[in-house]
Parts: structure tokens; sequence; C-alpha cells
């Protein structure tokens, strides 16, 4: 008979959690019921349970900071496994830190300018985690992980182990050479001397843009589309007229065309309907057929 989830978490040491919803671990706060939900606490107990899951016949899914997810309504039958336990580091190597993937991109940011270590500040206010921001090539302001990350590991869709040195010519625009089952475990980032004082004038800057531009303290999963080459998403739904369009507790938001927010009580169901209703619109008004960028789990 086929092992349970419960069965393996139990023999690589960890609990096999009950009860959850998807929307607990996204930003946007959308999703339904997972089966189980496990939280390795290291890169080893990751290993094991990817490993053994896979072997039997478990297709478990993996989420960092659930910034980039819109999960639909389920029920998930599939594991659900959180890297946010997997959070050694910033560990200070020269110019050089080494983060686990389940650090949050704020507190390494925090700590490479209070080093006055400088190549991330673009970073300031993206939400989510090294290991998710890496897979997605996230960016902002000038800035993207590729321009500073030069070391990876990760789990392949085997279950073996990974390293080696990453050039940035192996991304592009929110792409990484990384596919789905691949699991990024850590990252090294190369960064350049800088002052720490001068370092913090440009992350106010940054957060100050970010303020202006962005739905600050609403719930969303960011910017839900890529900007089409040349032009800009949010400028487009915005022309297209279409901020504060909503559907149920889903609307446009109305700082920035390009991201929806949750009004508190938004489905995925409502979530999944307006980003089909805003394609269309766009499509309809501006000509262009907008691709997400945001990941939509089924
Ligand atoms: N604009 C509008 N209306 C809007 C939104 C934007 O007219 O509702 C105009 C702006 O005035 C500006 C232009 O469109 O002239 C570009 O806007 P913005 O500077 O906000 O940048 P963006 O292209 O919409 C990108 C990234 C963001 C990132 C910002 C800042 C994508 C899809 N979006 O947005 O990333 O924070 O630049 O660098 O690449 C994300 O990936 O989740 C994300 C939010």
């Amino acid at each position: 008979m086929t092992e349970t989830v419960e069965q393996i978490a139990q023999r690589c040491g960890v609990v096999a959690e009950t009860g959850h919803t998807m929307a607990e671990f996204t930003t946007i706060g959308v999703g339904g019921p997972v089966a189980a939900v496990l939280r390795p606490s290291s890169i080893v107990t990751m290993g094991r349970l990817l490993a053994e899951l896979r072997k039997a016949g478990h297709h478990p899914r993996v989420i960092g900071g659930g910034a980039n997810v819109i999960p639909g309504t389920g029920p998930f039958t599939d594991p659900l496994i959180l890297t946010k336990g997997i959070k050694h580091g910033p560990l200070f190597e020269g110019s050089r830190v080494r983060a686990g993937c389940g650090v949050v991109v704020k507190l390494l940011v925090r700590k490479c300018v209070d080093r006055g270590l400088s190549g991330l500040e673009f970073a300031e206010g993206i939400p989510g985690t090294v290991g998710g921001t890496v897979y997605m090539n996230a960016g902002s302001y000038g800035g993207q992980m590729s321009d500073v990350v030069r070391e990876v590991s990760w789990f392949d869709q085997e279950g073996t182990l990974q390293s080696r040195e990453i050039a940035p010519e192996e991304f592009s625009y929110r792409r990484s050479p990384f596919s789905p089952g691949m699991v990024i475990v850590e990252a090294v980032f190369e960064l350049t001397p800088g002052d720490p004082a001068q370092l913090e004038v440009k992350l106010d800057e940054v957060s100050a843009r970010r303020l202006k531009s962005q739905p600050p303290g609403k719930r969303s999963a960011g910017c839900v589309f890529k900007n089409p080459p040349g032009d800009s998403a949010g400028r487009l739904i915005d022309v297209s007229g279409l901020k504060g369009l909503a559907v149920g507790g889903a609307s446009v938001s109305m700082e920035h065309g390009n991201f929806i927010v949750n009004r508190g009580d938004a489905t995925s169901a409502d979530v999944r309907r307006l980003i089909d209703l805003v394609k269309q619109k766009v499509k309809e008004k501006a000509g262009v057929m907008l691709e997400e960028e945001v990941i939509l789990w089924d």
C-alpha cells in the first residue's frame, strides 16, 4: 500500500498539519483547503521529504512567500511544502551573502544595508522570500535578482541536490533557468561595498516611489500581468478605464492598474474572473493580449 503523506512526514521528523487553506499562505489571501501542510526546517529535511513523497507517488507543491501565486478553490489533495523554515543566514563572506530560500527579502535587504553592502536596494518592499524571488527573477526600480545572484543550490526533479554558479544571462524578464519541480533552497548574492547612510537614502527613495504608485497595505499578489515589450500593463489597464473594476471581493487597484486587491472577502474565483475580464477588456480597448505574471495553481 502507498505510504501516506502523514507517515512519510513523521519519518522525516515533520508534522503533517491539517485544517489549512491556501489563502493563509498567499499574500492576496485566496485559495481553497489543502490536505496537508509541511514545514521542513533544513535543506536535508526538505530533500528527504521531496524524494520520499515523490517516490510514494505524491506530487508536493512548494511555496515561499506566496507573493506570486493565485491558487484555485481546491480542495488541494497534494501536500504543500512551505520553505519559510529554511532560513539560515544571511551569512556574509566578504562582499558575498548566502541565504536560505525561506529568508524574507525584506530582512535580507535590511541586513545588507546595515553591513554597507549595495546591490539589493531595488528589492526594498518586494514581498516574498529568497527562493521565490530568485525563481521568478523578481525586479523593481531598475534592478532584478539576476543582477546580484551568483550561485544557487536546488533540488532537481529527481530530488538530487545541485549547486552551481549562475550568470545574469541565464535569466530574463521575470524568468530564471529554474522550472516547476525544481526547488531552490539557497542563493548567494554578490554585492559591492557602499556607505550605509547613502544606501539608507536609496532605500527611502525606493519606498517612497513604491508608496506613491502601488497600493500600500492592501492584500495583493503584486503585478498580475507581465509588461508587454515596450509598454506597461498597468498603463494599458488604466487607459482602458478599468481601475476599480470589481468581481465579488476582488477589484483592480485604484492606485496601480496592474494590481488586483482583495477587499477583504475575495475568493480565488473572484480574482480569476477579474483577471479574465481585464484581459478581455484590454484586448478590446487597447488591442493587446496581456499575459499573467502570477502563477495560477489548480
Ligand atoms: N501607469 C499608469 N497607470 C497605472 C500604472 C502605471 O499610467 O495604473 C504608468 C506610470 O505612470 C508609468 C508607467 O505606467 O508611466 C509604468 O508604471 P510603473 O513605474 O508603476 O511600473 P510598471 O511597469 O507598471 C514595473 C514592475 C513592477 C515594479 C515597477 C517599478 C512588471 C509587471 N511590473 O511596473 O513589479 O515594482 O515596475 O520598477 O514588471 C511585480 O513584478 O509584481 C511588480 C509590481
